[in-house]
């Protein structure tokens, strides 16, 4: 029986580790975490992540082939297979702080491996790293007399949260790199063979690592700059009357464009993207590559121009002033779907708006918990109320920041009814029938569109 262990229980490696049980029955799956609340959290009722899908998997498998444990060298001690799954965010100390990657996590995961393993192994790089890691981390590994052998693969997640398990179950595509070596071939068809298990095989792609490495930053670039394009154009379409949900129409009918990712909002979020362009943006300086570095840093500050321009449209609409005045924020999430919060624009939206001395409620329906460990510092200017309807009581304005289909369904008239007038509705995810918001009162302003008021 393969044997496989994951090292981090986070978002990547838990969904990714339950997809390979359910599909792989003969394959044996550990999962282990230094974190023992994580872990526990895993093996309760309770899963540490939501994740729609996720319940059903791992009830099916936990205890099966599925096992989550602390205990780190055991696992690592069992596996032929290790993916190394451990967070990998940006430093915030020292050369590159800001930008390049904190590898400590994953150096101190190699020098664990090492340490303990007795037998040959597989190492599978899943969490985002910088091109060319596997090279030091062969270092590490192979550092000294061991006799073990370790085969580095790059095997990047392209997962996206709150989609997690279909993306996991139909991938457009799995991606591994490896070596050309014979030993680096012979581990890389092992792995193809775990996914060929249910993913057709034309879909799994084998690349040398450095390119798998880069692959995966490359792609979050690109997703990333073509929400700050359209972004960009939503700040155009403001100044000259053009709709930008018109404008991404048309352009991603192009087959060439396509039609995805062009939905103007406040800005993109998640633990993914503005750390992997900053990644990417310190690899292109310290290779001396300053242009490339500026081209794609530029994607990270359209995000924050358009996140800062959007209180500043809250501001300059309710008259130049919203100190004192109830602000109601409808989702607090990154995207819709989780309660992942890493780097939501609500938080920079909320600093302002708090930095205007308003008065917020933050509702959000899986994202409250975390909501409360982002903003410790604004707790006299901040409540939390889980109804939508009692938070935009007394509000002077509704603003929605996170995508939720529940924000779709919910009785506009009563939440006017129950606001300061004139009540105002900034819809931050242009996902709103703004005509009938209109048609019932509110002032309605929404991204590259611009404002409806009746207040002329
Ligand atoms: C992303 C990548 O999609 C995934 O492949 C990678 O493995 C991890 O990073 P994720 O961060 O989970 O996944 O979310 P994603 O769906 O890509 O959305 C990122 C952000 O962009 C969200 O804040 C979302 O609201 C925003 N977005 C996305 C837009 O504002 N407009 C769009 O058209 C698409
Ligand atoms: P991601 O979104 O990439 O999955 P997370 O932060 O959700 O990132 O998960 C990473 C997990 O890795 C955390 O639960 C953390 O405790 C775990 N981790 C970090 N370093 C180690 C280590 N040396 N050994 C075991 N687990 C680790």
């Amino acid at each position: 029986m393969t044997k496989i262990c994951c090292i981090g229980a986070g978002y990547v490696g838990g969904p990714t580790m339950a997809m390979i049980a359910k599909k792989c029955p003969d394959v044996q799956v550990t999962v282990v975490d230094i974190n023992e609340k994580r872990i526990a959290a895993w093996q309760s009722d309770e899963l540490p992540i939501y994740e729609p899908g996720l319940d059903e998997v791992v009830k099916e498998t936990l205890g099966r082939n599925l096992f989550f444990s602390s205990d780190v060298d055991q696992g690592i001690r069992d596996a032929d297979i290790i993916f190394v799954s451990v967070n990998t965010p940006t430093k915030t100390f020292g050369e590159g702080a800001g930008y390049a990657s904190d590898l400590q996590y994953w150096e101190l995961c190699a020098r664990r491996i090492k340490e303990v393993s007795t037998s040959d192994k597989i190492i599978v790089e899943k969490s985002t790293l910088p091109v060319r890691t596997a090279e030091a981390m062969e270092r590490v590994l192979h550092a000294g007399d061991n006799p073990v052998h370790f085969e580095v693969l790059s095997n990047p997640e392209f997962l996206a949260e709150g989609t997690a398990m279909a993306d996991l179950e139909h991938p457009d595509r799995v991606l591994i790199g490896g070596h050309n070596t014979a030993t680096g071939q012979q581990a890389l068809q092992t792995l193809v063979e775990i996914y060929a298990t249910w993913i057709p095989r034309e879909r799994v792609l084998t690349a040398n690592l450095w390119s798998a490495e880069l692959s995966k930053l490359t792609a979050n670039a690109f997703l990333a700059q073509r929400v700050s394009s359209i972004n960009a154009i939503s700040a155009l379409c403001e100044a000259t009357e053009a709709d930008v949900g018109e404008v991404a129409r048309a352009i991603g009918t192009d087959s060439r464009i396509g039609p995805k990712f062009l939905h103007a909002s406040i800005g993109f979020g998640g633990s993914c993207f503005k750390k992997d362009i900053l990644n990417l943006v310190y690899l292109c300086e310290s290779y001396g590559l300053q242009e490339p570095a500026d081209y794609w840093r530029q994607v990270v500050i359209m995000n924050e121009y358009q996140e800062a321009r959007f209180v500043k449209t809250m501001l300059h609409n309710m008259f130049n002033t919203i100190a004192g005045k109830r602000i109601a924020i409808f989702g607090f999430a990154f995207k819709a779907d989780t309660g992942d919060t890493r780097e939501s624009p609500a938080i920079n939206v909320c600093r302002a708006l708090a930095a205007e001395h308003a008065q917020i409620v933050v509702s959000d329906p899986q994202a409250m918990e975390n909501a409360k460990l982002d903003l410790p510092e604004l707790a006299d200017q901040i409540e939390f109320e889980a109804d939508p309807y009692r938070a935009a009581e007394g509000a002077h304005a509704v603003a929605i920041l996170t995508d939720w289909t529940l924000y779709k369904g919910l009785d506009y008239q009563r939440i006017y009814d129950s606001m300061s007038q004139p009540a105002f509705l900034f819809d931050g995810r242009n996902m709103l029938d703004h005509q009938a918001l209109f048609e019932i009162g509110f002032e309605v302003y929404s991204i590259g569109k611009g404002l409806k008021t009746h207040l002329k």
